[in-house]
């Protein structure tokens, strides 16, 4: 028997959390953040921002940073090291492409191999130069210009290509817009506005006015709802109980997971729904359940992409078939998560299918057990790891380090909310 029990207090969201960091730097005036994610990634947005000439503290629970204004920012000494974050490496390249400064972003090797052209078109269509390799990664050179506002359309949803094209037209203060096939997370454009910056939104459509300043905030980082995925699917999965996780983001471009597993037939239940810093948040419980298959797709996937590989390893204990299509951009993450998580799911004994943008999977009740090859991606890591916490299964993951990504204390808090 898995019975789950307790309460989770998840780490910060770590889209918010990277967003928190940047504003605060470009502020007039002095920003408090609380509940940031202290994570790997989260430091690599710190890191990038102090080689840009920005005091930011050690990240901690309560920190303040003396933003140096829309025009402060400095040309960094040395290359700039993004580690593993896609976030870091986008939006800090769109921070010095509106700078006017020159830098080259460098990553490690998941990253450098991860599309930088989708910023990079943009940012040249505004008059930045960008040298990339030409597999269209890593190293890439960013040559900033005094740039001119834009009308972007994306042919992908991503929350980093828009944010890059925002944050470089704040900084070199002209107007953006940015149009997307889907709505991608909203966060900077939610963050914009409290901070003073005229934004509109019709659509699929994004609308950024140019602005001389940037105001302060202080914010409450709300709890990631990706990290709170894997306990809800934790105790949906398990045999008995019930899981609680106080204080995590809902922004609906956010949640399309926790309405996947509810059509799955997962107990969920959410309540005491507040609001932090413009986001809403709320408690989140989570109950033992009978799962069945489900298809998701088309604009169903942007409210989800992270958490697909989380649902295909809840799909693999679930009755019947589940399908997931119009999600070809999991082939680009920190791993192509859909040949990664398929070719794992073999591994283990359960049954499932590469599509070329998705993935089929039948489920069943047999035990899995195995190894599983996480190539260093942290949301492999901690879904595996939820499946394997299941009655009868016994997954060994090959690199438990690589949740530091984005959830230092994972398997502290997995270990404490299962009992056999
Ligand atoms: C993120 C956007 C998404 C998401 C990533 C974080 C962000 O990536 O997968 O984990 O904070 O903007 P894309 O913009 O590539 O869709």
């Amino acid at each position: 028997m898995t019975i789950v029990h307790g309460t989770v207090r998840v780490p910060g969201d770590k889209s918010i959390s990277h967003r928190s960091l940047i504003l605060a730097a470009l502020a007039d005036g002095q920003s408090r953040i609380r509940g940031i994610l202290q994570s790997a990634d989260v430091a690599s947005t710190a890191a990038a921002l102090r080689a840009l000439g920005v005091a930011i503290p050690l990240l901690g629970d309560d920190i303040v940073v003396d933003g140096v204004g829309l025009r402060g920012l400095r040309r960094p000494e040395s290359v700039i090291d993004c580690g593993n974050s896609g976030t870091t490496a986008r939006l800090v390249a769109g921070l010095v492409a509106g700078s006017g400064h020159s830098a080259t972003l460098v990553g490690d090797s998941s990253l450098s191999r991860r599309p930088m052209r989708r910023i990079a078109e943009p940012l040249e269509a505004m008059g930045a130069r960008i040298d990339l390799p030409p597999g269209g990664g890593l190293p890439m050179a960013v040559h900033g210009t005094a740039l001119r506002g834009i009308e972007w359309r994306s042919p992908v949803a991503s929350a980093q290509v828009k944010s890059a094209v925002l944050l470089a037209a704040l900084v070199a203060g002209v107007d953006a817009a940015v149009q997307e096939p889907e709505r991608s997370r909203d966060h900077t454009e939610r963050m914009l506005a409290a901070r003073g910056i005229a934004m509109s939104v019709d659509g699929n459509t994004v609308r950024m006015a140019a602005s001389r300043t940037l105001a302060p905030a202080d914010i409450v980082v709300p709890g990631d709802p990706s990290s709170a995925a894997f306990f809800a699917a934790l105790a949906a999965m398990a045999s008995a109980g019930r899981i609680s996780l106080p204080g995590v983001g809902t922004n609906p471009t956010r949640t399309g997971f926790f309405g996947a597993l509810a059509r799955m037939g997962a107990d969920l239940e959410w309540t005491e729904q507040a609001d932090t810093g413009g986001e809403p948040v709320a408690t989140l419980h989570a109950s033992a359940s009978t799962l069945r298959g489900i298809a998701v797709g088309g604009s169903d996937i942007p409210a989800m992409i992270d958490e697909l590989p989380l649902l295909a390893c809840v799909a693999a204990c679930a009755g019947g078939e589940t399908v997931i299509r119009g999600a070809a951009e999991l082939r680009v993450k920190e791993s192509d998560r859909i040949a990664a998580v398929v070719s794992n799911l073999r591994a283990i004994g359960a049954d499932a299918e590469e599509l070329e943008d998705g993935m089929r999977i039948r489920g069943g009740t047999r035990p899995l057990h195995g190894r599983v090859v996480t190539h260093g991606d942290h949301r492999l890591a901690m879904a595996f790891a939820v499946l394997g916490a299941r009655e009868g299964n016994d997954i060994e993951v090959d690199d438990r380090a690589c949740v530091g990504v984005s959830y230092p204390g994972f398997w502290d808090d997995l270990k404490r909310v299962v009992s056999d």
